[in-house]
């Protein structure tokens, strides 16, 4: 087991997700109770090589809960990829007595999280982001918001899609992973979702099942496609020539990404921001907190790092059968 903390710091890093300051406030309050001091670190890694470190109070996360985005700040930063960046940023860590800190982000960002830890300061990681894409965790922060905000611009979409009587092709956010799309394909009642984890390019197919859909009395056609697969907007202008149905592309973009978190996103990143506290309070490092089997859990992060996780065969199975 690691040293005792008395200092954590928390940042966010990677894509910002709704409910990312529900998990900020949590760690804040919770590090508190625990008698420990908090610093924010703005702007993710790039904020901690730059030293945009302040110190937080319980004040300072008020009237956040319901807030999207991240009051801290998040980014993108090359420099910490580096072994110089690494040791720079422990380094800093150090001279502002920063000795545990809580890490929300994705993958990317545990794996930022292991080398700061492989470095002495205890880290702990807490999954932030829409895609679902972590492997260890049934759960991530943001998820649950960002597939009612696509599910809801869906049912938009759909409603003018079927006055004109067209097929339209929506586009959904998720980078590699197909978690969104398939979420939305049954929560939309989609006729068709393409998934990069099972894409196989064969776009005649699709055609072929627009075509055959129209014979048996389809009026309109909605395909969730994947951003993983991207391409909407020449996929409509494809399928438009091939089968006479006009077609046009939706990419939903980065609205999915905004907008006050759902009551799930504010309650289980409040559990996960607190239970990183509880775990850096205990001493303990080298973690990331994860949901599973209706519980909040931790894994190692080497662990959880190395662990894949596939789409769910039942629910593409279910997602098909409601299409028919
Ligand atoms: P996410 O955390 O959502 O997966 P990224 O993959 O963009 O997002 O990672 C966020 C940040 O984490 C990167 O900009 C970089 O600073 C840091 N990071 C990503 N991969 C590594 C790595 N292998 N080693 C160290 N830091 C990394
Ligand atoms: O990881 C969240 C996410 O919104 C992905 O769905 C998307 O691929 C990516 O971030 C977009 O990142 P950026 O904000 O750098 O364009």
């Amino acid at each position: 087991m690691a040293d005792q903390v008395k200092t954590i710091g928390v940042l966010t890093s990677g894509g910002d997700a709704p409910g990312m300051n529900a998990a900020i406030r949590a760690v804040v309050r919770k590090a508190l109770a625990h008698g420990l001091k908090v610093k924010g670190i703005y702007q993710g890694y790039r904020g901690l090589l730059n030293e945009e470190i302040v110190d937080m109070t319980a004040r300072d996360v008020s009237d956040t809960i319901s807030k999207g985005g991240t009051i801290l700040y998040t980014a993108r930063c090359s420099e910490f990829r580096t072994p110089e960046g690494q040791n720079k940023g422990a380094e800093i860590c150090r001279r502002h007595g920063i000795d545990g800190l809580v890490v929300i982000g994705g993958d990317g960002s545990f794996a930022g999280a292991q080398q700061l830890a492989a470095r002495g300061i205890n880290t702990i990681g807490v999954p932030g982001t829409i895609d679902l894409d972590i492997a260890c965790t049934e759960y991530t922060i943001g998820f649950d918001t960002a597939v009612n905000t696509a599910m809801d611009a869906i049912d938009k979409v759909r409603d003018t899609s079927t006055s004109h009587e067209r097929c339209s092709i929506i586009e959904v956010m998720g980078r590699n992973a197909g978690y969104i799309a398939l979420w939305c394909g049954i929560a939309n009642g989609a006729e068709e979702v393409l998934l990069p984890e099972l894409y196989d390019y064969n776009e005649q197919k699709l055609i072929d099942n627009i075509i055959d859909s129209r014979k048996k009395g389809k009026k309109h056609f909605i395909v969730i496609n994947a951003e993983g697969i991207g391409h909407s907007t020449s996929m409509a202008r494809r399928i438009e020539a091939a089968t006479g149905m006009e077609t046009r592309a939706t990419i939903l973009g980065y609205m999915q990404r905004g907008g006050s978190p759902t009551c799930k996103d504010r309650v289980y990143a409040s559990m996960m921001g607190a239970y990183a506290a509880d775990l850096l309070a205990e001493g303990k490092s080298n973690r990331v907190v994860g949901y599973r089997n209706g519980e909040f859990t931790d894994f190692d992060i080497d662990e959880a790092l190395s662990m894949q996780k596939s789409i769910s065969d039942y629910m593409v199975r279910v997602s098909r059968a409601m299409a028919i």
